[in-house]
């Protein structure tokens, strides 16, 4: 079996970070997103992956490399155009061959534990699986309808009028009567060949699609408030470390990560939330759910509810900083200068909430 890992995708929604980094390097419990997905498609058993890239295909290059950290080979695909899921499906299909794959969006973070999932599907005869969870918001996704006995009705892309709140997990597993699916349909009402649309007409066609109905959290990482979430749940899930220096004068509670390097200084650190490499907190607040990435600097500041990207600094900064996404090499200071005043250098499409 296979793994093919979609990477294109500009991530508009997460403008300004996604300027300058593709968004599934954004790091959640300081992992990129798409090193998580690599993770649990290894730890499925796969140990040849594709990876579909677009515009970002240098950085992601640069940041995964030949595969080797997670002992796979990856090969990169780059999409001719950002046309869709099929789409890239359609382009990866030298890469694939005749072989099983899964399929995993490489914006989407998923609780632990789906490896046992992928393996039941390298040893089923289905010829596809889907993964499907309930939520509140369904014409944002892919949706399925269901026949009472479990089995799938219909499947459609973003419907106004949801037949079902089951959404459509980015996640998908395929044998290779997919490569008829995607010759088949025909772009959609955005101009996007959709694999919903592949899927259905598997079902049309009367091939074996099983639905599996993930009872986990699940987080499609679109907008900065759902890098936040996502980050909420894996630092629930990390089993914490101190590699780095805690001074005698700070508290450090249970649920925290120091990561090598990274200095705590006179300064409070309330789990659950991860120090990176490097970092120095001094004199400050760490309120739980925070990921500081590596070389982050904390001086005389309070911070809670946050991720903060590498060589960023909070300096000095008055009133507690929470529910926030700062990219990399930002600085937040306060300064005595007069007249009293807030001062801004802010990157396109950024967002500053003043109470
Ligand atoms: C895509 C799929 C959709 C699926 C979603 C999961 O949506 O088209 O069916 O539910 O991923 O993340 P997109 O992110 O392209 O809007």
């Amino acid at each position: 079996m296979k793994g093919l890992i979609l990477s294109g995708g500009k991530g508009t929604r997460l403008y300004p970070l996604t300027y300058t980094r593709a968004k599934q390097l954004i790091p959640v419990a300081n992992e990129p997103v798409l090193f998580r997905v690599i993770r649990a498609i290894r730890d499925a058993g796969i140990a040849d992956i594709g990876i579909v890239v677009g515009d970002t295909e240098p950085e992601i290059r640069e940041a995964v490399g030949d595969g080797t950290r997670w002992g796979v080979t990856i090969t990169y695909i780059r999409q001719s155009a950002p046309a869709g899921l099929a789409h890239a499906v359609k382009e990866s299909l030298p890469f694939i061959g005749d072989d099983r794959f899964v399929m995993f969006l490489g914006d989407n973070v998923i609780q632990g534990g789906i490896s046992p999932l992928i393996r039941q599907f390298a040893s089923s005869d289905w010829n596809s699986q889907i993964v499907l969870k309930q939520v509140p918001n369904p014409q944002q996704f892919g949706v399925a309808e269901l026949n009472p006995d479990g089995s799938i009705k219909r499947l459609v892309e973003k419907p106004k009028q949801p037949p079902s709140d089951l959404a459509l997990v980015g996640i998908y597993m395929f044998d290779h009567h997919v490569r008829e699916a995607v010759h088949a349909i025909r772009p959609s009402f955005r101009g996007e060949l959709e694999i919903t649309d592949a899927i259905q007409w598997l079902v049309e066609q009367g091939y074996a699609v099983h639905p599996y109905i993930h009872r986990g959290w699940w987080i499609d990482t679109g907008k900065p408030v759902d890098m936040l979430t996502a980050n909420d749940h894996v630092l629930e899930e990390v089993t914490p470390h101190i590699a780095g220096h805690v001074d005698e004068a700070s508290k450090v509670d249970s649920r925290v990560t120091v990561e090598a390097g990274a200095q705590i200084i006179n300064s409070v650190v309330r789990g659950p939330a991860i120090i990176g490499e490097n970092a120095r907190i001094v004199n400050s607040y760490v309120g739980p759910f925070t990921s500081l990435y590596h070389d982050v600097v904390v001086e005389n500041s309070e911070i809670e509810h946050a991720i903060v990207l590498e060589h960023s600094k909070i300096l000095h900064v008055g009133a507690r900083i929470q529910d926030s996404l700062i990219g990399r090499n930002a600085v937040v200071t306060h300064t005595e200068r007069k007249p009293r005043a807030i001062q801004f250098n802010l990157g396109d499409y950024s967002q500053i909430d003043l109470v």
